[in-house]
């Protein structure tokens, strides 16, 4: 673990209503992406910072279903948690959830259906996170970013105004579903009044430390991937690019137990376990043979 990691929050609750009828029995992020759960992709994000204690929050119906596939988090050398979000107010709520769990402490919160992948995305997160004080989003070039949030940047890179779903966006720069916050974040969700769509939001979160002259943008280039999957095309695309790469190099994507490997969080000994366990299909035979490849 580095240093400076913090602990994580997984937003995996709201009402995934575009994507119903997929949504109506089981959670999104439960969903699968070609070949692992939705969960599977922000939870390996986070574990590529370095965060190793994590709060997941779902709804009270799907809550035992992330119990049931995630655990304790042991397994992989991790500490998780879990919480209630009762009804979909929010973002922002997370952290007045999470308010126990982060004693205090800075966060980093990612979306559980924000898929992020590249080259330098850990090198990012650590650099994001050597920064106390304030918060840091993440920005991603898009063709239709008034989907998104969106922050217009000035010329050396600071933001300069944050807009939730600007029907005429200021810059094509969407604000990502991960965001590190310093530890007054929470206290500062509490002062906020929901929106005209009855939720807490995080722009909203966001523009008080923008107004406090306490917010930074770190952009993921062009080389990274960062992909939603709100909708039935989203979650289509998003399965088609795991597949393709994992398909064409030989790898798997979002692998809990290969990252937590990689990190040395787990042994050789305790990775064979976990694929034996799985050996039925492609995924644990594909986690027997990293422990026996020369050049993984
Ligand atoms: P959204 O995609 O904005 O909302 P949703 O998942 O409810 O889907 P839909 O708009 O189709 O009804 O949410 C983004 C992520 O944040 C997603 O992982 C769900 C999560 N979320 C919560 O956990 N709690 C909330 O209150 C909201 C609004 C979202």
């Amino acid at each position: 673990m580095t240093a400076h990691a913090r602990s994580g929050i997984i937003l995996a609750g709201g009402s995934g209503s575009r994507l119903a009828p997929a949504t109506l029995a089981v959670s999104k992020q439960l969903l699968p992406v070609y070949d692992k759960p939705m969960i599977y992709h922000p939870l390996t994000t986070l574990m590529l910072a370095g965060v190793r204690r994590i709060l997941v929050i779902a709804t009270p119906r799907d809550l035992p279903r992330f119990q049931h596939l995630l655990g304790s988090g042991e397994q992989w050398g991790l500490d998780l948690h879990y919480a209630e979000q009762p009804a979909p107010e929010g973002l922002a709520q997370a952290l007045l959830i999470a308010r126990t769990f982060l004693a205090g402490q800075p966060s980093i919160l990612i979306l559980g259906d924000n898929l992020f992948y590249g080259p330098d995305l850990g090198a990012q997160l650590h650099r994001a996170q050597t920064q106390t004080v304030g918060a840091t989003l993440f920005a991603y070039r898009v063709r239709d970013p008034s989907r998104y949030g969106v922050v217009e940047l000035d010329p050396a890179g600071r933001p300069v105004s944050i807009e939730e779903k600007p029907a005429r966006p200021r810059s094509p720069l969407a604000v990502t579903g991960l965001y590190l916050f310093d530890a007054q974040a929470p206290a500062w969700a509490q002062t906020l009044k929901p929106s005209a769509r009855g939720e807490l939001e995080i722009t909203d979160l966001n523009r008080l430390y923008l107004h406090a002259g306490q917010l930074r943008v770190q952009t993921l280039g062009t080389g990274n991937a960062w992909l939603d999957m709100g909708t039935h095309d989203d979650l289509l695309d998003a399965s088609l690019f795991v597949r393709t790469l994992e398909q064409r190099q030989g790898v798997k994507l979002a692998s809990p137990e290969e990252t937590a490997w990689r990190a040395g969080w787990i042994t050789d000994a305790h990775l064979r376990d976990l694929a034996r366990a799985q050996a039925g299909g492609a995924y644990g035979q594909y986690l027997q043979t990293l422990t026996e490849q020369e050049n993984p």
